[in-house]
């Protein structure tokens, strides 16, 4: 099943965690080393962003597996047509919340939600909200590409299929436009019927992005994308988050965060099912609000 896949299981990490009581203790001028992370020519944000309308919304969001709390009060919007990375240590909720954002979660046993998620005007949790059609809204890409033992063109048709589209004028201008949008469609235009298992790892993640955009979707949610591949198919895949954001809106778990710095508008940094520190990336890793945030991005734990 797609949603185990999602799942990060690593999370009984023995490395120690910083004490709950660094949360709120200020950072002192000389903790404050602008530029230490990342690159000193970080690209300064694009000011579209700061006016972008909100898209998502999440409002004293609390989430239970059973009697384990795994998000805490989460509040968090992401503007329209920008990308927010999501960082922090191993189990620290990324993915949950993640999979809160178009009610994934709801394929997982015995998961409790309260609080409320706000994806435009829609309600994602109100009893009425129809979860197929947010689920086409918001698209997901997971951690490890999972494409279907079809063929590279019926890969990117399925979602339309499962709607009932047959057509095959549709179907066809669908695939070319996702493959295209996906950065993929040179490559494979003369081999669409062969296997999507005979591409490479790279080829398969964008593939998956591909699927995704079929149904066009108002937002791709990506679930460390990268961490299966090479350095170049990762730059590959970051170039294409920069160019789809012109059209859509881009959610991305990172352990990377030196992909974050590269990708995102604003990053979010999580710590024991706790927002941190949310803000614009570069503030975030140059000149951040929290300690735990500087400790993180500077290596000190995580
Ligand atoms: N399906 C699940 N059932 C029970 N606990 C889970 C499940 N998925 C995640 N968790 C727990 O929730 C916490 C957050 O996990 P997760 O969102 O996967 O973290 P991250 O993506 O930041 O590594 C962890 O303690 C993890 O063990
Ligand atoms: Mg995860």
């Amino acid at each position: 099943m797609m949603i185990t896949g999602a799942i990060d299981m690593d999370i009984d990490d023995p490395r120690p965690v910083p004490e709950p009581a660094l949360l709120h203790a200020p950072l002192d001028g000389a903790a404050r080393r602008a530029g230490i992370f990342p690159q000193p020519d970080l690209p300064l944000t694009d000011p579209s962003v700061l006016s972008a309308p909100t898209l998502l919304k999440v409002e004293r969001l609390n989430l239970f597996y059973g009697e384990k709390q795994a998000l805490d009060d989460i509040n968090l919007q992401v503007a329209r047509h920008s990308v927010m990375s999501f960082i922090g240590p191993s189990g620290c909720g990324k993915s949950t919340l993640l999979r809160c954002l178009n009610r994934m979660n709801d394929l997982i046993d015995d998961v409790r939600i309260e609080g409320r998620v706000m994806m435009g005007d829609t309600d994602v949790y109100a009893p009425g909200t129809d979860v197929i059609s947010l689920r086409k809204r918001a698209g997901m890409v997971f951690q490890k590409s999972n494409p279907f033992p079809k063929s590279i063109y019926e890969n990117v048709a399925y979602g339309l299929r499962i709607q009932g589209q047959g057509d095959r004028v549709v179907l066809e201008e669908a695939v070319e436009r996702s493959l295209k949008g996906a950065g993929l469609w040179e490559e494979v235009k003369d081999r669409l019927k062969e296997s999507a298992q005979g591409l490479s790892g790279g080829q398969q993640q964008r593939l998956c992005i591909a699927r995704a955009l079929a149904v066009r979707p108002e937002i791709i949610l990506m679930d460390e994308p990268c961490s299966a591949l090479d350095p170049i198919a990762t730059a590959r895949v970051e170039e294409l988050i920069l160019e789809l954001k012109r059209e859509f809106t881009i959610v991305i778990v990172t352990h990377n965060m030196q992909q974050a710095a590269r990708v995102s508008d604003h990053t979010a940094f999580f710590w024991m099912g706790k927002l941190i520190e949310t803000g614009l990336t570069e503030k975030l890793f140059t000149n951040p609000g929290h300690r735990m945030t500087e400790d993180y991005i500077t290596g000190r734990f995580g």
